[in-house]
């Protein structure tokens, strides 16, 4: 049964340290058919300051308490109370005096459809403890400022799991008799429980060797399913480039003599980073160039580095509370964002993270379920785990960066690694380390932890006589999220432009903002910053690299917009101006202001995919139309979502109607026939440019052919992916089509994650008949709302990936997908909620539309017994 919503809310401000510290705990997992039996032995003591009155309380979740001792003897039953959520022990030892309690529970792994916790995932016994999974295994002080060392014991038959696996080092293993045995697991290093796992069961093996720096040598492995173990090569080959890059960049080595990872296929989100046994979900681990496309191994790369990175920002360096959730996941995302961007192409992996922030994270911070990087109140931990926590706070700590500089960040890095290894910290701690490190004053870039909402920054120029004036303005919608609108200290990185193509070299002559390098301080509501002497009138390339996460309004000329998407020579600059346009022209059509596009801006589209002196993959990136909820957000308000698919495809059609001999020459050019399939990021660009391509042209030409030509040809999962999508989203009544998606599903219908690409596709096809498409496939019989992969495949990719459909005035796609939420609520709540995150932006549509998704929202909130999850979510987004 899951939890139902009390409706009690957590505050930050209602911290208080426990009562009891817990230094160490011994475990015992007895596996079996049907149970797990679990003794955990705590080793307890009264806090020096703590009421020695206070009764420990340890926290619970669905548990059946099957005995309690306290230092060795049965626990009288007046000593204390159980619940399925609670244990509550009296007349505990004063500080000084530490205790054992040994608490016995029994669990039913196979019921456990939440997939928190103790549960099985196709035989293999896995856990998943963060945020409040470990208090599903056994009675504890859940929380993340509770550290203690482990020693763990797993008891389970030789034939259902000859691999048991648990945190830190192997110590003892053997046999038990009967076909059992047994191995124990020594976790020295000090940690919070949501960092506990275990694993056990039948699976094969990756292995390899690593040194650290300092000589240390370290076992990596990769556990899979049986036989696929073969599809891990890259993961290992991530991991060790991983464990290289954190030695070099932030100085920092792994400290266990074992790294294991396992890939396991049905898991609530990407992975998760429990000290020396990170458990994955397998699209995180397993590739292979015929089942995976390039966006598939650049993910597993940084997934691979982002769990891994966390051994040190998250686990030798935790949280004090959930509250500071940013501290370990802004600073690990933007760890992994660096990794990326040094193994790849920085520009392409800022591009990219930008991308992602304006289309996940804007609309977040712009709608209902706004909420400051640092939350000041939850009722539901599981929905925190947001763009805003995770996106938002990578571009933070990147802000941070940009302020400190490079040497500055560094040292304030080290500093911060040195004072809090083994603490758990807080988003003060790590300011005051920067703070100390630099002599920065951090106080009021801090207001950006706890300021909600996107801010803005207006951005104003005027020139005459060689002297350019420019004003900036920033404002913080009133009334976000009930937090301030203090201004705050955004970095701005710019440019001035000359006729040539090059940055001139000017100093600014005045000013009230401080202007250090190529970034300006802007600390104030208005500042203004004046160059004078200068020789032309340059073209302003403002908030460069996405210094700081606003929306920008700049009032610039057309002409020199134009001009800057042309010859900026900061390739970011180029893609901003670009993308600004083509989005702006999109939003006028799609509001019906205009339905003709400014024949330059597609002229420099259709030049840009031809530019040599540009990488492949950033020409793909510069000639991208904007998806139809990115076009959304910018109209803003009464959104129609036939005109802005309607004004879309105007667009694409402009582009490949102007485009196609010089598309057809690049793409010709760009092939390589006969070589080798190669994963690398430059082999990866190559595709991702003449797939782009083989879309315009396939709208040029109004035909499948060349798409079926592709599909046919394809030797990869990319190249046939990008061909079904064409075919699919593009041409979806015709025979090549159904051919296509035939042979795809036949091909590959006992692959689990190439199927749930199969789901994504159908669901996302923009006609109306997808909807009686997407009823179907719920019936299908290899669809199952147990497996979140699965679900979100076909609802995930309908209600985020088919506004057309979704967003059907009838209402249709609504109810159908609120009625799927209910179901999977019942099994799997975190999944449920995090799915129905998908009508966040539902005020913005037009007012039908927006009768008829509150309605549907009001009620699936009504119906009975939903989760707290869930209920957390639906409330806050009607509010
Ligand atoms: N800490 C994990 C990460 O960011 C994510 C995570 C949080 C998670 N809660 C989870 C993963 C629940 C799986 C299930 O890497
Ligand atoms: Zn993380």
């Amino acid at each position: 049964m899951q939890r139902t919503d009390d409706g009690q809310v957590i505050r930050l401000s209602d911290y208080c340290p426990p009562a009891f510290r817990i230094r160490h705990i011994e475990m015992l997992v007895s596996l079996t058919e049907g149970r797990a039996d679990v003794v955990t032995a705590i080793h307890a003591e009264r806090a020096a300051d703590a009421d020695p009155a206070v009764p420990l309380e340890l926290d619970g979740d669905a548990l059946t308490l099957v005995s309690l001792e306290i230092d060795g003897a049965p626990a009288d039953a007046g000593r204390f109370s159980a619940t399925p959520d609670r244990l509550a022990v009296r007349d505990l030892p004063p500080a000084g005096q530490p205790f054992v309690l040994r608490i016995e529970t029994r669990l039913q792994p196979e019921a456990n459809t939440e997939l928190m916790g103790l549960y099985r995932s196709n035989g293999i016994w896995c856990t998943q403890c963060e945020a409040e999974g470990f208090r599903r295994i056994t009675y504890f002080l859940d929380r993340p400022d509770v550290l203690a060392t482990y020693r763990v014991r797993l008891e389970a038959e030789r034939e259902a799991a000859p691999i048991l696996l648990a945190n830190g080092n192997p110590s003892e293993s053997g046999d038990l008799g009967d076909g059992r045995h047994f191995a124990v697991w020594d976790d020295p290093h000090p940690k919070p429980s949501y960092l506990f796992a275990l694993v056990a069961g039948r699976l094969d093996v990756l292995k390899d060797r690593f040194e650290t720096a300092s000589g240390r040598p370290v076992d990596l492995a990769v556990y899979t399913e049986p036989g696929l173990a073969d599809r891990a090569t890259y993961a290992m080959d991530a991991l060790k480039r991983s464990m290289i890059w954190d030695e070099r960049r932030f100085g920092r080595e792994y400290d266990l003599d074992v790294f294991n990872i396992v890939a396991i296929s049905d898991f609530n989100m990407g992975a998760m980073e429990n000290k020396g046994l990170n458990v994955f979900n397998h699209k995180y681990v397993l590739l292979a160039p015929d089942t995976a496309t390039d966006g598939d191994y650049a993910g597993v790369e940084t997934v691979i580095a982002h769990e891994y990175f966390h051994n040190w920002t998250g686990n030798r360096i935790t949280c004090r509370d959930w509250f500071q959730l940013c501290l370990k996941e802004g600073l690990t995302v933007y760890r992994d964002q660096e990794f990326s961007g040094d193994e790849r192409s920085r520009t392409v992996k800022r591009i990219a993270s930008v991308h992602g922030l304006k289309a996940q994270q804007f609309p977040e911070d712009q709608g209902p379920l706004q909420h400051p990087v640092r939350p000041r109140q939850y009722r539901e931990i599981n929905n925190f785990y947001t763009a805003t926590v995770y996106e938002k706070g990578a571009e933070l700590v990147r802000m941070l960066a940009t302020i400190l500089g490079e040497a500055g960040f560094r040292a304030g890095m080290d500093l911060y690694f040195d004072r809090h290894d083994g603490d758990a910290a807080t988003i003060e701690d790590f300011l005051a380390c920067f703070a100390e490190a630099t002599g920065a004053d951090l106080e009021q870039f801090a207001l950006w932890y706890d300021q909600a909402g996107t801010p803005e920054l207006e951005v104003r120029e005027s020139f005459s006589d060689g002297r350019l004036t420019i004003t900036l303005r920033q404002s913080l919608a009133k009334g976000a999220a009930g937090t301030g609108t203090e201004p705050l200290h955004m970095p701005v990185r710019f440019g001035l432009v000359g006729r040539d193509g090059t940055d001139l070299a000017a100093e600014p002559s005045a000013g009230t903002a401080e202007v250090e390098g190529d970034v300006i301080h802007l600390t104030t509501a208005e500042a203004q910053i004046v160059f004078e002497n200068l020789s032309e009138r340059p073209r302003l390339s403002i908030l460069r690299d996405f210094s700081a996460p606003v929306t920008l309004r700049h009032e610039q000329s057309r002409e020199d917009r134009l001009a800057l998407a042309r010859l900026d020579p900061n390739a970011f600059g180029r893609w901003r101006a670009l993308t600004d346009l083509t989005g702006e022209a999109l939003r006028d059509a799609a509001a019906g202001a205009s339905a003709e596009f400014d024949p330059r801006l597609i002229e420099i589209l259709v030049d840009c995919a031809a530019e040599e002196r540009l990488e492949p993959a950033l020409r793909a990136q510069m000639i991208a139309v904007p998806g139809e909820s990115e076009i959304a957000r910018l109209v803003g308000t009464n959104v129609d979502p036939e005109a802005v698919h309607t004004a879309r495809e105007a667009m694409i059609r402009a582009v490949a109607r102007n485009g196609a001999d010089t598309f057809r020459r690049v793409r010709d050019a760009l092939a390589r026939p006969g070589e080798a399939f190669s994963a690398d990021a430059e082999s990866a660009g190559l595709r991702a440019l003449s797939n782009a391509l083989l879309m315009f042209l396939s709208a040029a030409e109004g035909t499948p052919a060349l798409a079926r030509e592709a599909f046919g040809r394809a030797d990869n999962m990319t190249d046939r992916m990008a061909a079904a999508a064409i075919l699919a989203h593009r041409f979806p009544d015709a025979p090549e089509t159904a051919g296509a998606l035939d042979e795809f599903y036949r091909r590959f219908e006992s692959d689990p994650l190439v199927l749930d690409k199969w789901f994504t596709l159908r669901a996302t096809v923009p006609e109306p008949g997808t909807l009686d498409a997407v009823r179907e496939l719920a019936g299908h019989p290899k669809f199952s709302l147990a497996n979140p992969n699965r679900a979100r495949a076909l609802i995930g990719g309908f209600a985020t990936g088919n506004q057309r459909v979704f967003h059907r005035a009838d209402g249709e796609g609504y109810r159908w997908t609120a009625e799927r939420l209910a179901e999977l609520d019942r099994l799997n709540p975190q999944t449920a909620a995090r799915l129905a995150t998908a009508f966040r932006s539902w005020r913005s549509f037009e007012p039908v539309r927006r009768e008829q998704a509150r309605a549907a929202l009001t009620d699936l909130a009504a119906r009975p017994s939903l989760s707290r999850d869930l209920s957390d979510i639906l409330e806050r987004t009607l509010a």
